[in-house]
Parts: structure tokens; sequence; C-alpha cells
């Protein structure tokens, strides 16, 4: 007993030695390398669906252990890590029953030992085919008109799957309807399929497809139940009478009839059709009927459509109906004329049957016989048609229009104004041709050129416009369809006068006449028709000294032997009948001066200084005798010397009367008075002056007293200050 425990300690002595070698060795001198990793696939790397599928991953180590390592296996699909374990073994196996689509994909393995890491190249694993789908359906039996539900389900497989469902005629080879639908999230679909009325006994087919990879895997293709359809109403059915023959005349009718299923309780609509328009549809009764007087217009196919919701059956016939006669036609000789030509209208048909026919315009009969004739009026104008009846039947022609060409009366023109018109002014010239068939086209000729041409779609006045300037002649052209060739009217005269716009006063010669000379003063205008009325003025004078009328674009006035008093400021106005009254130019002012010759200025000079001198004689001599005689008288009293000059006050009562002199007015007393223009053109300052006013003079009877604005006008730089000073006065007539 001893012995075996000492023997056996002994034994665990060594054990226990040999692994601290071991560890020790493990720990400091031990080595790995990793010499490969590879994977491998059971049976093979692509599996038909349903197959069980092994994955390994092979791992080759060399060690300088006695002891395997323990390492690490990372299985990846498609990156994503789905198996960790580990191992000491160079073998680890990973095992898919039954191979589905989804297990198809890349794969690789990962060694992992110690701080090393080793991954194998990349596997592609492929999966064929698609389990196969399973298909239902939600009925064996259908009625025209119903639905079937069909699923279809690949319940191993994982979605996104797409179905394709057709729908088959029992021993017909091609499919009647096809669907296809794409389930994301589901691995079954369910469609609705609608039985149409030809079907009778039917199947469904589905195909399920998924995508893998790069590449599509179908499934085989799965038959369902039979459905067994019935019919809810027969085909439609066409009855015609009268049977046989159909003749023009005849009653027609077209029937069309079905059968409904008693079991279907509403009835379908019934339609009958003849080229897309509908003649007759029921809704409620199991026919429907078209009652018509039989013509050959009702020849045709005729179609009868039986509808419900859902379905819509079809029959169709041909219905030919044998003509009576054939339709009539019209014929004229022209369809353009003008007025008083024949017209000529016939009618006739082919084979020429007893037939009454009566000739309308626009639904008025104008003739009971095959021909109309007459000469033609514009009321004939219009459209034509013939009709021509057998019994009931009745046919009408062809239709034609017919236009009567009215010639047009000769064109009357005028125009709106006077019978002058005055330069500037426009005018309206008008030409109509009251009577003849429009549209009518007018031409207007001014002095035989053509002005403007219009056409009107009536007898209204062709109005155009125009501006003429001086005397012209006017004349219009008409034509229409007549044939006849163009009308033209009388020529209209138009007289333009020009008004007087511009007014000219000058003076032959010189401004400065001496005296005794002519002065002649022209007054002329632009160039404006005669007869002009001019009229001189003097300024401030309210009548014109002289006034003359003329044909003549200018006037003159003549005065011989000028004297002082000729001196002074004209002016003219000149008129016609193209002016307003309001509306009289008037000319510049012009200022004349009359001085004296310079001999009879000596003359003058002379006279006065010999009076003188007489004078001074005289006076002296006197004087002398004074002197004499003072000696004799002792005393005498001086007297206070005469004033040289007069008082001022004396200068503004002389101005006042030169004020009142006829020459001297208001601006208010007349059409011609006018503002005061000098040839001094210095600057004025204008003086306001509140002035106690009294008029007691029978000037143009007024009398006012009162408190009166004045202003005057003061040349500063005249030195004849009191002459050329000028007031204005408002409301009265006094001056300062
Ligand atoms: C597939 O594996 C299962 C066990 O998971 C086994 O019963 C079956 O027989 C295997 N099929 C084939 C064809 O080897
Ligand atoms: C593998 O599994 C072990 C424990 O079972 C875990 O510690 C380790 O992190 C896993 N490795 C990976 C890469 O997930
Ligand atoms: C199914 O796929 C196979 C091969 O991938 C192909 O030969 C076959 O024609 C496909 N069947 C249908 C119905 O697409
Ligand atoms: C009549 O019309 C129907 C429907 O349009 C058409 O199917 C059919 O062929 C036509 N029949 C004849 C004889 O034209
Ligand atoms: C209609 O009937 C006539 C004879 O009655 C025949 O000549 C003609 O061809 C038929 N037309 C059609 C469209 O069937
Ligand atoms: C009608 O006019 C046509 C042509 O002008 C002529 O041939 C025919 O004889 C006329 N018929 C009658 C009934 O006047
Ligand atoms: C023609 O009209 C007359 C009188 O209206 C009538 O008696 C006759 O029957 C008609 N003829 C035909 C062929 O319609
Ligand atoms: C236009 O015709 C009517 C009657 O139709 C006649 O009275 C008038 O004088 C005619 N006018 C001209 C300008 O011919
Ligand atoms: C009338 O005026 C036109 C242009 O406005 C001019 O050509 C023509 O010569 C003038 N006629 C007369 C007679 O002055
Ligand atoms: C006035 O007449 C002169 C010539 O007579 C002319 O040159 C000037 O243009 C006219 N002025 C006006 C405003 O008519
Ligand atoms: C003045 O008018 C008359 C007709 O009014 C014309 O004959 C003449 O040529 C005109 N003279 C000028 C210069 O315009
Ligand atoms: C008007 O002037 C013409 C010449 O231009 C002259 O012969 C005639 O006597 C004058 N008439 C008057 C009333 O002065």
């Amino acid at each position: 007993m001893q012995l075996g425990w000492v023997q056996g300690g002994k034994m665990w002595l060594g054990v226990l030695l040999t692994l601290l070698l071991c560890s020790s060795l493990e720990g400091q001198e031990n080595s790995f390398t990793i010499n490969s990793i590879r994977m491998a696939f059971l049976p093979r790397q692509e599996v038909q669906n349903g197959d069980n599928l092994t994955l390994q991953c092979i791992v080759d180590i060399s060690t300088t252990s006695h002891v395997k390592p323990q390492y690490q296996l990372l299985f990846y699909k498609d990156d994503t890590l789905f198996h960790n374990i580990s191992s000491t073994e160079s073998t680890e196996s990973y095992f898919i029953p039954q191979a589905r689509v989804y297990n198809a994909g890349i794969y690789k393995c990962t060694v992992l030992l110690n701080n090393k890491e080793r991954t194998t190249s990349e596997y592609k694993v492929l999966v064929k085919r698609v389990s196969t789908p399973i298909v239902t359906l939600d009925k064996k039996e259908a009625i025209e008109g119903g639905v079937v539900k069909v699923r279809c389900s690949v319940p191993e497989e994982k979605p996104p799957v797409h179905f394709t469902i057709e729908k088959f005629e029992l021993d017909i080879k091609d499919f009647k309807q096809k669907r296809e639908k794409t389930s994301p999230n589901q691995n079954f679909v369910t469609l609705e399929f609608t039985v149409e009325e030809q079907d009778r006994v039917i199947f469904f087919q589905c195909q399920a497809r998924i995508i893998s990879g790069t590449h599509v895997e179908n499934s085989t293709i799965v038959r369902s139940d039979l459905v067994t359809v019935r019919e809810s109403f027969s085909n439609p059915k066409f009855h015609i009478s009268p049977e046989g023959v159909i003749t023009e005349g005849d009653e027609l009718h077209i029937r069309c009839t079905i059968q409904v299923t008693p079991m279907v309780q509403v009835f379908p609509e019934i339609i009958i059709q003849k080229d897309k328009v509908i003649v007759a549809h029921s809704q409620h009764k199991n026919e429907a009927t078209y009652s018509v007087m039989a013509m050959t217009e009702h020849n045709g196919n005729y179609t009868c459509k039986v509808e419900t919701s859902r379905i819509s059956k079809v029959s169709s016939i041909v219905v030919n109906i044998t003509e009576l006669f054939s339709k009539p036609k019209l014929e004229s000789s022209a369809t353009s004329l003008d007025q008083d030509e024949r017209l000529n209208l016939w009618c006739s048909i082919p084979g020429a049957p007893p037939v009454n026919f009566t000739i309308q315009k626009e639904g008025v009969i104008v003739s009971q016989a095959q021909n109309f004739t007459k000469k033609a009026s514009k009321w004939d104008s219009g459209t034509y048609t013939c009709i021509a009846g057998m019994g009931q039947v009745v046919k009408k022609s062809n239709t034609i229009q017919i236009t009567v060409c009215e010639m047009l009366s000769k064109p009357q023109i005028f125009y709106d104004s006077g019978s002058e018109v005055i330069k500037g002014q426009a005018i309206k010239v008008s030409c109509q041709s009251e009577n003849g068939t429009s549209p009518i086209s007018y031409r207007l000729l001014k002095a035989n050129n053509i002005l403007e041409t219009r056409t009107l779609a009536s007898n209204e006045p062709a109005v155009f416009k125009d501006n003429p300037t001086n005397d012209t002649e006017y004349q219009c052209f008409v034509k229409n369809c007549h044939s006849h060739t163009e009308m033209e009217s009388k020529r209209l005269k138009v007289k333009v006068i020009a008004p007087v716009e511009n007014v000219t006063l000058s003076i032959l010669q010189n401004k400065m006449v001496e005296s005794g000379n002519d002065i002649v003063l022209r007054c002329s205008v632009n160039n404006a028709s005669g007869p002009i009325t001019y009229k001189f003025y003097r300024e401030k004078e309210v009548r014109p000294f002289y006034q003359n009328i003329s044909s003549e674009t200018k006037a003159f006035w003549f005065k011989t032997q000028a004297s002082k008093e000729h001196e002074g400021q004209y002016y003219c106005t000149a008129s016609n009948r193209a002016n307003h009254a309001k509306n009289v130019p008037q000319s510049n002012i012009l200022t004349v001066r009359v001085f004296l010759a310079p001999w009879k200025k000596g003359l003058i000079a002379v006279v006065v200084i010999g009076v003188i001198i007489a004078i001074l004689v005289l006076g002296a001599r006197c004087y002398f005798l004074k002197k004499a005689k003072a000696k004799q008288m002792p005393v005498e009293m001086s007297r206070p010397a005469v004033p040289l000059l007069t008082s001022n006050n004396e200068k503004m009562s002389n101005f006042n009367t030169e004020a009142n002199s006829p020459y001297d007015y208001n601006e208010d007393t007349g059409n011609h008075a006018m503002k005061p223009m000098n040839e001094n053109k210095e600057p004025m300052t204008l003086e306001y002056t509140e002035v106690e006013v009294t008029s007691c003079e029978p000037h143009e009877g007024l009398r006012t007293k009162g408190t009166e604005t004045v202003y005057s006008e003061i040349r500063k730089a005249d030195p004849d200050f009191m002459g050329n000073r000028h007031s204005r006065t408002e409301g009265s007539l006094v001056g300062t």
C-alpha cells in the first residue's frame, strides 16, 4: 500500500514537472506560425435549392510546442460575422440544412492566434433555383364578371420575391392574362383576376423569382386547380324585319335580344349602335329595337352591345337596303351671275323614275317642276336644293350657292365741311354707291393720284380723311362682283382758303422822314387767300385811319407832304374770311419820325437871331431913354423877378392835358390798343402810388371819384421824361 502511494506520488511529481517544463517552454520559447487558411464547401460551392451545404474552414499551424494551440475562427457571409468558435482542430465546419436562395453569397473565414490574424480569400456560394411555390384559389366556380383571388407563396424563401401569375383557358396554349408583382416584405402575393365573357374553364400558373447577387433565380412553374365559369347572359342576337330584300320606304325593325341566366337578378344594358351613334337602347328588358322607315342612309354595320359593369358582349350585322331611286342632282348654268342675267337650275335623276320634284331656296319652294328659270335679281342670291319624292320616300339633292350681283349705282361723292375748307383743317370725303352688291371696293383719287383704296362690306359710305393745303379735286371709283367695269363719281372740287397768319408793317425808304417828303407804309401778309381786309392804325387810335380790301398779299398807304403831325407809331391788321373776328393778326409797331429840313432850320435860326438883335437894340434904346428920365425922377420901386421856369404843378397839369388828348386812351377802350413799345429799351422802374383822382371831364361819359391804384413806368435814362411817361390806371379812364 505504502509503496503504491510512493510510486503514485512519484508519477504525479513527474507529471507536475513535465507540466511546469512545458509551461515554461510555452511562455519563453514556443513559437507559432499560421501556414495557411482556406475554405472548403460540401458537396460543392454551387448547390441546388434544398441541398444540405457544409462550410469548412481549414487552418494549418506550425508550432514548437507539443500541445496543440487554441485559436479562434470567425465565419463571415457578405462581410457579416455569423459564426465564432474557439478550436484546437485544424478543420471547423458550419452546416446549412436545405440551402435557400438567401444562403447564397460571398463567404470567408478568419483565424486569430495570439496577436496573429489571417483571412481566407472570398468564396462565392451559389444556390440555384427558387423553391417551388404554392398556388391556392379562393373558389372553384365563378360567374362571368366575377373575381378569382389567386395566392402564390414560397414559404421557405425570404422577401423580396417577384411573382408572375398567368391566367389560362383550358386546352388553350397561350395565357389570356398575365400579372406580375414584387412583394417587398412578404414571401407571398394575392392577386385578383376578373372572369371574362369568353372564359369557360380557367386555371392559373405561378412562378417566383428572387434576385441573388447579380443574377435572378427562378422557381419551377406551378399550376393551380381549375375554375369553372358560368355565363350570366347569352351573346346578343339580331332579328331584322322584313326578312329578305329590304327596299326604301319599308318599315325597318332591327331587334337585338339576349338570354339571361335565371339566377342573375339584374338585366344588363342593351345598346344598338351604327357607326358610333347609339340608335336604340334598353335597360330593364332582354331586348332593344330600332324602328325606322328604310332609306339607303340606314345601310351599314349595326352593332349590339350588352354591358354589365365588368363585361360586354358584342355582335354585329350588316343591313343592306335596296334603293328606290337615286339621289337627285341639281345643276345650274352659273353660280355667279350679274343682275338681269338668266338663272337656270335643273334637277335630274338617272333613269328618270316617276318622281315629283321641287326646287327650294333656303326652305322656300321656288319651283314645283324639275327646272327653274328666271331673270336674276339680287333677291335670288342664296342656297338652292332640289327635293325628289316618291310616296313617302323623299330625297334631297346637293346644294348650290347662287350669287346674283347687282350693278353698282353711280357713286356719290361729298364732303362734310361747308363750301370752303380752311387750310390745315382735316376734311372727310365720303363716297357711296347706294345700290349694288357688296363688298364694294372704293378708290379715291386726289388730283388724279390714288389717295387711298378701301373695301366695304355694306352700302354705307366709304369715308376718307384728308388734309388739303390748296385747291384740289377728288374723284372716286367703285367696283364690285358685277362684270361691268368700274363706275366713276363726279369730280368734287374743294376750295381751300389760307387764313392770314402773319402781318408785317414796313415803311418804304427811311423811318426818318424829312418834312414835306412822302410817307409810304406797306402792310404785307403771308400767302393768304384774298380778299384780304387791311386796316392801318396810329397807335392809341381806336379807328383805322385807312383801310382797303385787296386780293393782293400787301397793301400800301401813301402820304404826300409829311409834316410833324404825321410823326408817331403805326401798325396794321389784316384778315380774310378764314380768320375769326377774335383772331385778327396784327403787325409790328413802326415808329415814324418827321424832321425839318436843314435849310428850314437855318432860316428859322436867322429869323430868331434877327428878332433877338432887334429886341436887344430896342431894349438898349429904352434903357438909355429911361436913364435920362431917371435923372429927373429920383426913386423907383423894384419889382420881384418873373420865374424863369414854370412850377412843377404846372408841368403836371400840362401833362394832364396832354394825357387827356384824343391820342391817349386806355387799352380797355379798344381791341387795337397795344402795350407801348419804345425803341429805347432802358430798364424800367415801377412806381406804386395811391392817388386821389377826381374826374370831371366829359370824357367818354365817365365820372368817377375815389382812390385808385396807379402804376407808373418811368424810363430813367430818357431826358424827355414827361413825354415818355405812360400810365396805366386800373378801372378808370383817368390819367395821373
Ligand atoms: C440532410 O441533412 C439532414 C439532417 O440535417 C439529413 O436528415 C438528410 O438526410 C440530409 N439529406 C441529404 C440528401 O443528405
Ligand atoms: C467570439 O466569441 C467570443 C466569446 O464567445 C468573444 O469574446 C469574441 O469577442 C467573439 N469575437 C468576435 C469577433 O465577435
Ligand atoms: C429558369 O432559369 C433557368 C436557368 O436559370 C432557365 O433555363 C429557365 O428558362 C428559366 N425559366 C423561366 C420560366 O424563366
Ligand atoms: C361591323 O362592326 C364591328 C364593330 O365595329 C366589326 O367588328 C365588324 O367586323 C364589322 N362588320 C363588317 C361586316 O364590317
Ligand atoms: C346589297 O345588296 C345588293 C343587291 O341587293 C348588292 O348588289 C350589294 O352588293 C349589297 N351590298 C352590300 C354592302 O352587301
Ligand atoms: C330642263 O332643263 C334641261 C337643261 O336645260 C333640259 O334638258 C330639260 O329638257 C328641261 N326639262 C324640262 C321638263 O323643262
Ligand atoms: C306627285 O304628287 C302628286 C300630287 O301631290 C301625287 O298625287 C302623286 O302621287 C305624286 N307622285 C309620286 C310619285 O309621289
Ligand atoms: C337704289 O334703289 C332704289 C330702289 O331699289 C331706288 O329707289 C334708288 O333710286 C336707287 N338709288 C340709286 C342711287 O340708284
Ligand atoms: C398744292 O399742294 C401740293 C402739295 O401740298 C403741291 O404739290 C401742289 O403743287 C400745290 N398745287 C397748287 C396749285 O399750288
Ligand atoms: C411770317 O411770314 C414770313 C414771310 O412772310 C415767314 O418767313 C414767317 O415764317 C412767317 N411766320 C409765321 C409764324 O407764319
Ligand atoms: C400761294 O398760294 C397760291 C394759291 O393759293 C399758289 O398758287 C402760290 O404758288 C402760293 N405761293 C407760295 C409762295 O406759296
Ligand atoms: C385800295 O387799293 C387799290 C390799290 O391797291 C386802290 O386802287 C383803291 O383805290 C384802294 N381803295 C381805297 C378805298 O382806298
